[in-house]
């Protein structure tokens, strides 16, 4: 049997460098008082870093799933599990009141979904480009902040 050919061959759980979770979450466009959640805690490189103490997390494998969680956030931010983009996409979307932050590999992030959040409300406020040599493999990952507030200089289009 082949043996996994990278060091993190499970792409649901691997970490976000500290130094970037600091770089992605000034990112977010939050006012003094604003609630805040990492929705995919892992070892808490964000919510660590969150610049407020209203702050909540929700992590798996310590009995918190966020998919089934209804309670609401100004922010939703995190790195989530790659493989599971979709749903993780629309629960951040749904969860949040002002926006949220996703770290996810850039092809996560199609023209449907960007359809299916600018019918929600949300636009795309900033974009970071990543490339995590740490994680040992070759894909580009982007770090998007989508708000409330529709940008001129970003459309979708899909027919
Ligand atoms: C890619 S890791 C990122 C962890 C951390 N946010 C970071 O950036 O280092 C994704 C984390 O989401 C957790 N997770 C997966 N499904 C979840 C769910 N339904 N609710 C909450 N956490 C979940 C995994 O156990 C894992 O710790």
């Amino acid at each position: 049997m082949r043996g996994p050919k990278h060091a993190h061959s499970d792409r649901d759980k691997i970490w976000t460098p500290e130094n970037i979770a600091i770089e992605l979450i000034t990112k977010i466009p939050a006012m003094d008082g604003d609630s805040w959640c990492d929705c995919c805690l892992g070892e808490g490189v964000f919510f660590d870093n969150f610049p407020t103490e209203n702050k909540d997390w929700y992590e798996i494998d310590l009995g918190e799933d966020f998919l089934t969680s209804n309670t609401k956030y100004d922010w939703v931010v995190t790195n989530i599990p790659f493989s599971q983009p979709k749903v993780f996409i629309n629960k951040m979307a749904e969860n949040c009141i002002k926006g949220f932050g996703i770290l996810c590999l850039a092809n996560s992030m199609t023209a449907m979904r960007l359809e299916k959040l600018e019918s929600m409300g949300l636009y795309i406020h900033s974009l970071t480009v990543l490339y995590i040599r740490e994680w040992g493999f070759g894909y580009r990952t982007d770090f998007y902040v989508f708000t409330r507030d529709e940008q001129p200089n970003f459309g979708v289009v899909v027919q």
